[in-house]
């Protein structure tokens, strides 16, 4: 069966059936990162932009690697250096762009609800690279390909998102997408950070890190969206390190086997400690690992249904 979905903007109402597949098919294409030649011509003759608005590392640099190793053409699009500083709007860039043929678009932007924008202006596929606090759906599938890895299943497992949830793409596309696989869904921060409608989504929320700890089988640590005005949430860094920072002792204290995820960038220091970021318990460079996988997975399933 093929993708039910024609795009990829978020994981709110993608279905179980579609997110089993993009984790199977993720899994294939991990077997091919490990060979000698990690290259298929699986997208050969088709482009990809990859129209990146604001800053990346891990989600850029996947995305086009995933299109390098399934053979599609990669073009790089960044604000600086564009024409975008001589007054040129963001719909008159895109209908330029996809001008000159293009199949995909990968989109990064600070405003939610641009890759939804671009598929009514736009004849190719969007693939959501995170739109402001919005969705950030290929982060969500990454992080659950890597818990699925780690402990064999999502179904029934007790996932907690700790930190910055109101400004989080990240929290908002792993609960949509954990939720639909069956898992038992919580978040842990300030009562500042946390938005008032995540109870009414049915996602439980914890204000004491000692409790989620206790209580869950996986903590998704986030990071402070200091660029998104975040410090205004609480008084300091310090304060938040001292009530919220996940540490070795923290864990200890707890006598809990939890498994550890982050999807960087990482503050060391504020949200998780050194200690914790680079221990045994967490998976953090195997999730940038799988991102390529389940990257890999999504242009493949979305290109093919097309083609
Ligand atoms: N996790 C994530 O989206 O990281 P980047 O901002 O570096 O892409």
């Amino acid at each position: 069966m093929p993708l039910s979905i024609n795009h990829l903007l978020g994981m709110q109402g993608v279905p179980r059936e579609d997110i089993q597949l993009i984790l199977d098919t993720a899994t294939t294409f991990k077997e091919v990162l490990e060979r000698p030649i990690k290259k298929v011509p699986t997208l050969q003759g088709k482009t990809v932009v990859n129209l990146f608005y604001e800053s990346s590392t891990r989600t850029r640099i996947s995305f086009e690697l995933a299109e390098k190793r399934l053979s599609a053409d990669s073009i790089n699009f960044s604000v600086s250096g564009s024409s975008v500083s001589k007054g040129e709007t963001f719909k008159d860039t895109v209908k330029n762009i996809e001008a000159m043929k293009v199949d995909f678009v990968v989109v990064r932007h600070a405003s939610a609800g641009v890759p939804q924008y671009l598929t009514r202006i736009s004849n190719s596929i969007i693939i959501n690279a995170g739109d402001g606090t919005h969705e950030h759906p290929t982060q969500a599938l990454l992080d659950m390909y890597s818990i699925r890895e780690k402990l064999g299943r999502l179904e029934g497992l007790k996932v907690c998102i700790v930190g910055d949830i109101s400004h989080s793409r990240v929290a908002l596309s792993n609960i949509y997408g954990l939720k639909t696989m069956g898992a038992d869904v919580s978040v842990c921060g300030p009562a500042t950070m946390i938005p008032r409608y995540v109870e009414q989504i049915g996602v439980k929320v914890i204000h004491n890190i000692d409790e989620a700890i206790q209580e869950n089988d996986v903590l998704n640590v986030l990071r402070i969206q200091l660029e998104r005005k975040a410090r205004e949430y609480f008084p300091s860094l310090r304060e938040y390190n001292t009530y919220y920072g996940l540490t070795t002792e923290r864990i200890e204290k707890n006598g809990k086997n939890v498994l550890i995820l982050h999807p960087g960038p990482i503050n060391r220091g504020v949200e998780i400690s050194s200690e914790v970021a680079d221990g045994p318990a967490q998976i953090i460079l195997e999730q940038v690992t799988n991102g390529v996988a389940v990257r890999m997975a999504v242009l493949y399933l979305l290109g093919t249904k097309h083609s």
